[in-house]
Order: C-alpha cells, then structure tokens, then sequence
C-alpha cells in the first residue's frame, strides 16, 4: 500500500493500545455489556489460515459494524493477527475502518457511486482518493465517473461478476468489456474480480458447482487480459470451510471470523470460538401472585407465585418481541425463561425456580458456548432467522467491550457527524 494518511490523529482521538473499554466515551457502564473475546478472534482466524493454502490471502468481512461486534475493536485485533484485506459494504464503514487505524487494503463491497448529484459524487470521490479505498466495479457508468477524476496515482479496483447470485456484479458475457474498460482506463488500476454465493451454506451443491464453473470460466476468457498478481476471491464463510477450489487466492469469510457458521452442518469439525457474550444484570425482583399479568398484551399470567426478575434489554436492542415466552437468559444457578412480551428496553424472567437472586445479579443474554440455549445459533432458531440477523440487530445502547489478551492499537468510534465531516473532508 502506498503511504497512507496518519489516521486517528486528524480526528482527535488518542489511540489506545491496551484496547480495554476503549470504545467507552464516558466513564460510565452501560447496563449492555458485550464482551468482544479477542483471543478467539485470533484464533478464528488461525483456523480459517488452516484451512487455505499458504499464500492465500484473507479479506475479513467487518461490514455492519464487523458483525455487530464494534468494527473499532475488531479491526485491530485483525490486524494484528495478520489479515491481509478487510470488506465493507459502505464509503462510510470503509471511512470509519481508516479511522479506527486499518492500514491495509480495503475493499467497498458496495455501488457507492451510484448517486446523481454531482456534488455528492465529488465528496464521495474525494473520500475514496484520500483513504485509498479499494473500489466495486459493476457497470460502465463508474469507469466513466472515475476516469474523469483528477488523481496523481490510479485508484484500485476489483470487478465483481455475477456468476448467479444474481445481486450486485456484471453478467459474465459482459465482463470482458469492462475489463477492457478499465485498463484502457490511466486513473484506473484492476487489481481484482470476484464474484459471490448464493447458497454455499447449502447442502445441495447445484447452484454452488454452477457459479464455480461459471467463474472459472470467466477467469479463462479474460486470462489474456488481466494482470499478474491479480486477486481473484469467490469464497464467502461456507466455501471457506467446505470448498477448497473456490479459495483462489483470496478467501472473504466474515461469519466464521466471529466463531459461527451460517449453518448447522459447516460447523461439525471445526474448532470455531463465537467471539461475542452478551450480558446485564437484574434490575429488578420481585414476588408476584398466581394469576398476576406480566408485561404488555397479558401475553403471560403467573400460574404459581412467581419471583419476577426483570433484565434491561428489549427490542430496540435487537433483542426482538419473538422471543418473547420462547426464550432464556442465564443466571449463575442456572437457566430462567423469558417470560411475557419483551418490550422496547426490558424483559421479565422467571426466577422462581432458582435459588434466590439478588439485584445486579449478572445475566447472560447471549453465551458464547454454542451449545447453550442463549447462542447465538439458538436465537436465530427461534427468531426463525440466521445468525447473522441476530448480531446485527443488536443495538447502539450496547457497549461493546474488549476482553483478552489480543487487543490491537485503536481509536475510539465516531460519532454520525463526525463520520459524515471526515467523509467530507479534502486533501
Ligand atoms: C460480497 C460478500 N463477500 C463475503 C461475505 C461474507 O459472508 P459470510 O459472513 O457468510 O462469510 C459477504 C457477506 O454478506 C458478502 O456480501
């Protein structure tokens, strides 16, 4: 990489290279604590570096704030632990990755210059020049944007091709012409192509074995054109850990960096530790009667007298009203249901058949032992959804935290304005 700008500096923010509560702007606790287990990031990553070729390099997927997991501690640690490339989807994660101290080549997973107004357009360029952004090329239109840029050095970019996911990406029979394009482009540099899964989580492998043919073959067409040391990269999580010829010479697991697999089967023989632990404390116990109602809708009445602990965390943190009555939360003597509707800010457990808890008492939403009802896994059975939705609906009101021995040197997370100012701000 050529040398980039001393970021963290420009903003303010002092570095931090214990990497403890660093994303804490207040002395203050949240009363959502989750604890981000730098050591099993590390050691993610070193199964993941198991299972490829020497040589192949890793793009980590810390788009969504890394997972839900605080992009500001994750990033680091990666780093760190040697990661080669990051992802993002947005110009403003890639921005806020700058930030947080990311050295190394980032890709923009994203179209993100599909806006119409000029203005926009420039901030937006401008953004990609100074923090030497690795661009997404999918159609002509941003060959023609970014060719008309007054820039001293090439800006990096990957084609995508859509080989059947049928999202983002150029339709094979069309990518050799933008290839052509790009390189007959000065202010371009193609230093990738790469194409993504629909169904690598499947056991069924028809669409899979299709789109590896299909970028295989692409690859085949182009190879007169396309320069050495290029970065072709198809594998996503699944085909990570389960399809070797699909590695290239880059794999992109997101997922599997934060110790899950997108489905139950992938996750079989691998060592994979979930890197996230979500925990509170009571707020509140209380004795309540048979036949009492708790919480909203009466979706729950006391059928015995029931000792009522009440936990500060509901929908607005992700933690979603179809767990309400489905759910559990631990305690330290054990497992106690959620019991009623969850509400924008707090649940109700059911402590009475446990021995007596106290205010304060710790509880753990969400355990990152694989095999507790609370995982992550768990939760998304029964939220009826994938793991992934789990942690990315789990809110701003919970701090994230770094514990273990892993912590790389960081900056604190913006703020919305102070990312949107760097965003829009020149040379
Ligand atoms: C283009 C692209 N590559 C890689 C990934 C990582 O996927 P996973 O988390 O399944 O590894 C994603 C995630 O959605 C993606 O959009």
């Amino acid at each position: 990489m050529r040398g980039l700008p001393a970021l963290g500096s420009p903003t303010g923010f002092a570095t931090d290279r214990g990497g403890r509560l660093n994303n804490l702007n207040s002395p203050m606790h949240s009363d959502l604590i989750a604890r981000i287990n730098t050591d099993h990031l590390v050691h993610n990553c070193r199964v993941i570096r198991g299972l490829c070729r020497p040589g192949t390099r890793i793009c980590a997927v810390l788009k969504a704030d890394a997972y839900g997991h605080g992009l500001s501690l994750v990033a680091p640690v990666l780093q760190e632990a040697g990661v080669e490339f990051a992802a993002v989807a947005t110009l403003l994660e890639a921005v806020e990755l700058r930030t947080v101290g990311w050295r190394r080549p980032i890709l923009v997973l994203g179209n993100v210059l599909a806006v119409t107004d000029p203005r926009e357009r420039r901030e937006r360029l401008r953004a990609i020049i100074r923090h030497q952004l690795t661009l997404s090329i999918t159609d002509y239109e941003a060959i023609k944007t970014l060719s008309r840029m007054d820039v001293r050095s090439p800006v990096e970019v990957h084609i995508k091709v859509d080989t059947g996911m049928g999202r983002m990406g150029v339709l094979p029979d069309q990518a050799l012409f933008l290839v052509q394009a790009v390189l007959a482009s000065p202010k371009l540099r193609l230093s990738g192509i790469y194409s993504h899964f629909a169904t690598a989580d499947f056991e069924l492998r028809d669409l899979v074995d299709h789109q590896l043919a299909t970028f295989n073959a692409t690859l085949s067409r182009l190879a007169p054109l396309l320069p050495p040391n290029l970065a072709r990269h198809l594998a996503n999580t699944a085909a990570t850990l389960t399809l070797p010829a699909a590695h290239f010479d880059m794999v992109r697991p997101g997922l599997a960096m934060y110790g899950l697999v997108p489905a139950e089967h992938l996750g079989a023989n691998l060592t994979l530790k979930p890197v996230l632990r979500l925990v509170s404390h009571l707020t509140a116990v209380k004795d309540l009667p048979a036949g009492h109602c708790v919480g909203y809708g009466q979706a729950f009445t006391t059928r015995r007298p029931t000792r009522l602990g009440i936990v500060p965390i509901g929908y607005y943190d992700g933690y979603v009203r179809s767990l309400s009555n489905r759910a559990v939360v631990g305690t330290p003597d054990g497992d106690a249901p959620v019991i009623g509707r969850v509400s924008m800010d707090q649940m109700a457990v059911d402590l009475t058949d446990l021995p007596p808890q106290r205010l304060g008492t710790e509880i753990v939403i969400i355990d990152d032992r694989v095999d507790r009802p609370n995982s992550v896994p768990a939760l998304a059975r029964l939220m009826n959804t994938i793991p992934y939705e789990v942690l990315c609906l789990l809110g701003q009101r919970i701090q994230r935290i770094a514990v273990g021995s892993s912590c790389g040197a960081t900056a604190p997370p913006l703020d919305p304005r102070q990312k949107q100012a760097l965003l829009a701000a020149t040379d």
